[in-house]
């Protein structure tokens, strides 16, 4: 089989280069057109939409969707299924991502990002003024308890922090492991902490898991970190919850449509906004085109994907 890859994704030359021990590589601007004749395998990032529309027009001979990234909803698995397409990932990011979120606590708790945005404008006493919360000794309620909330719990654990999760199934051994306690409903988990981390992912089932309904039960000091996915949130409750002072202050690596980071947002001095960075560390994201590139390898030589997600 001569393999071709066609990414719409710009990629490290480095890494596309490599590729070509595989076959031939192409960039293409979308998903139609001549260079994706005869192509093979359509590598995708977390930024590339394959929706069922991109994926109805991928020609027969593509059988594989290899997404650099771990979270899969940039793709319709159940259309990728349809068409007979594999769909692999990369679940290389859970310590980077850890890190982001713990940075992103502390952060938004202590006030990081604003009092050096007030130092820089030469507003030393203004910063001084305005005071973050304490960490340690805080109750942390992690919304997903896979292996990202896990390492998450690990860290937290080194701050004193108190750990309660949610999630569709109890994780005995991991509660044990971490000192972490179950709770039976999300709402019970929104209005009893100090500090919420969302490190789900996003499925049917997720979208919007964080509505005004859920924004409601928090307490008025509670602070919400979310690095797995923006429509996790209903950004406008979000938003609305927040000038309401339903919440004290929001950490946000992800939104609702990226690129786009709302206004409303941008204005708030308690909010804390990074550019989807999870994983954006050198290591890890060389981590994760090796993956990539092992998933493909896998699949060109006829055997099982290591990531297969469909
Ligand atoms: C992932 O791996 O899904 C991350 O969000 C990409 O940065």
């Amino acid at each position: 089989m001569h393999t071709i890859v066609v990414t719409t994704a710009l990629l490290p030359a480095a890494f596309t280069d490599s590729l070509k021990q595989l076959g031939e590589v192409r960039l293409a601007h979308d998903y139609q057109g001549e260079l994706w004749t005869g192509a093979t395998i359509a590598l995708t990032t977390v930024m590339d939409a394959m929706q069922a529309d991109q994926i109805g027009a991928l020609p027969d001979s593509v059988k594989l969707i290899a997404n650099i990234g771990v979270g899969t909803d940039n793709i319709d698995l159940d259309a990728a299924k349809a068409r007979g397409i594999q769909v692999s990932n990369t679940p290389v990011v859970t310590e980077d991502t850890a890190d982001l979120a713990m940075a992103l606590l502390l952060d938004t708790c202590r006030r990081l990002s604003a009092g050096e945005r007030y130092l820089r404008a030469g507003q030393w006493l203004q910063a001084q003024g305005k005071l973050g919360s304490r960490v340690h000794g805080k109750k942390l309620g992690i919304v997903g308890f896979g292996d990202i909330g896990q390492a998450l719990a690990r860290r937290a654990a080194g701050f004193n922090i108190q750990i309660v999760y949610w999630g569709p199934r109890r994780k005995p051994e991991a509660e044990q492991a971490l000192g972490a306690s179950y709770c039976e409903t999300l709402e019970e988990l929104m209005a009893s902490v100090d500090i919420v981390s969302l490190n789900c992912p996003l499925t049917a089932d997720t979208h919007h898991l964080i509505d005004a309904a859920m924004l409601a039960k928090l307490q008025p000091h509670a602070v919400l970190i979310n690095t797995g996915r923006g429509p996790l949130i209903d950004e406008t409750a979000l938003i609305a919850a927040l000038q309401a002072g339903q919440l004290a202050a929001a950490g946000l690596d992800v939104f609702e449509h990226e690129p786009t980071v709302p206004e409303a947002l941008i204005a708030m001095d308690n909010v804390v906004l990074t550019p989807h960075i999870g994983s954006a560390t050198a290591e890890c994201r060389g981590d994760m085109v090796r993956r990539a590139a092992a998933n493909m390898a896998a699949f060109v030589q006829g055997g099982e994907l290591l990531d297969r997600v469909v």
